[in-house]
């Protein structure tokens, strides 16, 4: 094997991944915010801002897909006599002595050492505060003193994402700034409709400023060369219209040895109707006044900081495992919990991307990030699951997606996706077994946001069962609608018009006849936690009901949904196999493999491990299992745009991690702990990172959605980093199946499935009001516990019941 470049590695103390090369293979990016400001910044600092939703409060502007990539973001420039530098690397690329780029929870720290000074920028977001500090430190490493000219540099964004790339003849007239002592403000359309503006401050006097682009970069030159800075002079610009932006200009003198801290705080303010104006045209400062008093020394910033880093302290004090494997234990414990807030934030709208203009948050998006987050925060959890099921429509049906500022169903996009239903059981169990919270299932909950819709969240759960069993087609396996979880099997869509979208576009909706062995597994899977969940709760007669229904599914996938050494993967609006033997390409599909052997549909018939062994003849390749195989090679105008990507890429027999995880808790559920181990390891990102840096490209810390499959071009290149349902289900197949501690209505259930080379092993759960210590001797075995120890009584079974206090449980499988 080639020797693969490193770019950098983990800091497992520090929980912080360090970038000590600013040419990575592409940007290695890191998130900011926590609740409702944020920002994505890259290991050059490149990104942008945002205030809840990417698309309607973007606050600076970013170019995507640009020349140079990553153009835009938060700099700063530093000249030294006639050298301009930036402190990481970017945007002048003036080589360095020293750089070097920590990312870590919640937080960015970037240095760069040129010339005998160095410069250190932290970059977060504090707890409950709508800003972005950047602590800036300069300091003089050299033995003479430094006379050094400083210039920030952010461009803002005209708040609408989307307008501000089309609408120029409006765009270019609208920019409107102020500028008080060392703040300027961006307060664009501030005039009419909107009651919000931004601010770019800095805690110390300044020399100069520019709020006009065009003057301050020149119009001939970039970002590397604005005319400004190289020439050492700000223009103390004033925008009118053009594009805005904000630089500061500071005269910086260092004694040798000497150091000093500049804090630049990015902020966005909100006032009432009533307050906007303090004077004629003039903003209402009051509120950015105070946000900036809090944050104005370097002893308040070190707080917020504190209090970022305190949090995330106790979000990953929650669950703790200790194996002596530092690749997996700093998976677990760090980055796949991380990675799992970061995409319940945000879902799939804004990373380097997803451009933050296309996409609100998915429905069933949505409720699978809930499983990787809920038992860090739950009520944000409990929240999130009744603005989802606010979208939903009466008969069970619901939008894809919603937009985050409003709450509201994207009418874009619509409904009709047959799964998104079954996600909110799926959603709405996991957080009732982590919490013991019951009450969310009265909580009263619209209909389509309308007002006097409102029913029980139950009734939700109810009616999205029932949307499948109504939606069933002539196998009577579910209708697929839409799409199900693969978005581009599109088999009512019959397009051969490029303008369409497949997502949208059904050109035969009538007598629709395809059907999804996906949904059937996840029917299954969902309906039986829906039975369960209904005898908790003494709904007996609607668990015998369901439970018919989960038989009779289980029957249809029986009799229509089997091939023979695996599970169909749909049927077509002709009635023919889809994921068949006999289907010339695509004869076997990974998401009902998944689905079903979760379900156990057929186990006691062999069909269970059979399909698992078919996932690793036709699907496993080295650096994960491919969706499906083999690859299309042609269009199929019936199948939709699954066909057509390029062999090996995205849905056409990429690696979607996404569902690599199925099979594995498939694998798991069937008690093979050494085929689920190796699935898991080559997805896992820890060895990707060990192996891989070139040629995975994006960062080595978090999963991607996708990794080049073995008939790609390049097997083993991935895109589509961080937002993603991997990470979620990475840690939900981590966390419950392969370590084995799983929230359970009563307790926590413990059933590992483990690789035969595994060791002892202890798992730190906080759990409601309690704190259990588990260590578990696998003593060889891949599965099955033998006895539960919990302080010092045998446990009958393999649930340790639920009580308040400190608990340690020995379990020996
Ligand atoms: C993307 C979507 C997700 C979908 C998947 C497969 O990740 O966000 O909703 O299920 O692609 O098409
Ligand atoms: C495309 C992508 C798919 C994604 C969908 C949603 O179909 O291939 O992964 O889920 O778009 O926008």
């Amino acid at each position: 094997m080639e020797q693969q470049k490193r770019y950098g590695h983990f800091d497992d103390q520090h929980r912080e991944y360090v970038i000590t090369d600013p040419q990575t293979p592409w940007p290695w990016i890191n998130y900011l915010g926590n609740e409702d400001f944020f920002s994505l910044i890259s290991n050059t600092a490149g990104g942008y801002s945002f205030y809840k939703d990417a698309k309607f409060r973007r606050i600076t502007r970013y170019r995507y897909n640009n020349v140079p990539m990553d153009n835009g973001g938060r700099y700063f420039y530093i000249k030294d006599g006639d050298t301009v530098w930036n402190p990481g690397w970017k945007p002048c690329k003036t080589p360095l002595d020293f750089y070097e780029c920590r990312h870590g929870m919640s937080y960015t720290r970037i240095t760069g050492r040129k010339n005998g000074v160095e410069a250190s920028v932290l970059f977060f977001v504090p707890l409950k505060k709508w800003c972005e500090v950047q602590k800036l430190t300069l300091k003089n490493e050299s033995s003479e003193t430094k006379t050094l000219k400083l210039f920030s540099f952010e461009e803002w964004c005209l708040w609408n994402a989307a307008t501000d790339m089309e609408n120029f003849q409006r765009n270019f007239s609208t920019g409107e700034v102020e500028i008080e002592g060392s703040t300027i403000y961006h307060k664009t359309e501030y005039r009419e409709r909107r009651n919000h503006y931004a601010f770019y401050h800095v805690n110390a006097p300044i020399q100069g400023f520019d709020t006009d682009r065009e003057t301050f970069v020149g119009l001939y030159n970039s970002f590397a060369d604005p005319q400004a800075v190289i020439e050492g002079k700000p223009r103390n610009s004033h925008a009118h219209g053009w594009s805005p932006i904000a630089s500061h200009y500071i005269e910086v003198t260092l004694a040798p040895g000497e150091s000093k801290d500049f804090v630049f705080l990015l902020g966005y303010i909100e006032n009432e109707q009533d307050e906007k104006f303090e004077a004629p045209q003039v903003i209402n400062k009051k509120k950015a006044h105070a946000l900036i008093a809090e944050l104005d020394t370097t002893e308040k910033v070190d707080k917020a900081f504190a209090e970022l880093c305190q949090l995330w302290d106790a979000l990953l004090n929650i669950y703790k495992v200790k194996t002596g494997n530092d690749k997996l234990d700093r998976m677990v414990n760090i980055w796949n919990q991380y990675q799992c807030m970061v995409t319940f934030n945000f879902s799939r709208s804004a990373s380097f991307f997803e451009s933050g203009v296309g996409r609100g948050m998915g429905f069933r998006d949505s409720n699978q990030d809930l499983v990787g987050f809920v038992h860090q925060i739950p009520p944000r959890a409990r929240q999130r699951i009744i603005d989802i099921a606010s979208t939903q429509f009466p008969d069970g049906g619901c939008y894809h997606q919603y937009q985050p500022l409003t709450k509201r169903g994207n009418n874009d996009i619509g409904g009709g996706f047959n799964d998104d239903p079954c996600w909110l059981i799926f959603g709405t169990v996991a957080y009732i077994k982590e919490t013991g919270d019951f009450s969310i299932l009265d909580e009263m909950v619209p209909f389509d946001n309308q007002p006097g819709s409102e029913v029980t969240l139950f009734e939700h759960l109810k009616v999205s069962m029932d949307h499948v069993i109504k939606n069933l087609g002539p196998h009577l396996l579910p209708l697929i609608g839409r799409a199900d979880w693969n978005d581009c099997l599109n088999l009512n869509c019959f397009s051969w018009d490029p303008n369409e979208s497949f997502q949208t576009t059904e050109n035969v909706s009538e007598g629709t006849k395809a059907e999804s062995l996906m949904i059937a597994g996840l029917f299954v899977v969902t309906g039986k936690d829906y039975v369960a969940l209904c005898k908790k709760i003494g709904k007996n007669d609607e668990a015998e009901r369901m439970q018919k229904a989960v038989d009779a599914m289980i029957a249809a996938v029986k009799k229509d949904g089997w091939d023979g050494e695996w599970y169909l993967r749909a049927y077509d609006f002709y009635g023919n196999k889809i994921g068949s033997n006999e289907c010339e390409e695509a004869k076997i599909f990974i998401e009902s493999q998944g689905w079903c052997t979760m379900a156990e549909i057929g186990a006691e018939d062999g069909m269970v491990a059979k399909s698992l062994d078919s996932c690793k003849k036709y699907l496993e390749c080295e650096h994960g299992m491919v969706l499906n195989n083999p690859a299309f090679t042609k269009y199929i105008y019936e199948y939709g745009e699954i066909s057509s990507y390029p062999e090996g890429y995205k849905e056409n027999a990429g690696i979607f991690c996404h569902n690599n995880p199925w099979v594995i808790i498939g694998e798991c559920l069937a008690g093979r702990g050494n085929d689920a181990w190796s699935h898991y390891a080559k997805i896992l990102p820890s060895y990707v990172e060990e192996k891989y840096q070139t040629l995975h490209k994006v960062e080595p810390y978090v999963n991607c959605q996708m990794v080049a499959g073995k008939d790609a071009f390049k097997p083993g290149e991935g895109k589509n980093s961080w937002l993603t349902g991997t990470a979620a289900w990475m840690w939900y197949t981590v966390s419950e199946f392969i370590l084995g501690i799983k929230p359970d209505y009563d307790g926590i259930r413990i059933d590992p499935c483990l690789p035969e080379t595994a060791t002892d092993y202890t798992v730190n759960r906080k759990f409601r009001e309690a704190e259990y210590e588990i260590t578990i001797h696998p003593n060889g075995a891949q599965k099955g516990v033998k006895q539960i120890v919990l302080d010092g009584k045998p446990v009958d079974g393999t649930v340790i019941p639920y009580s308040v206090g400190k608990h340690t449980v020995e379990v020996t499988m």
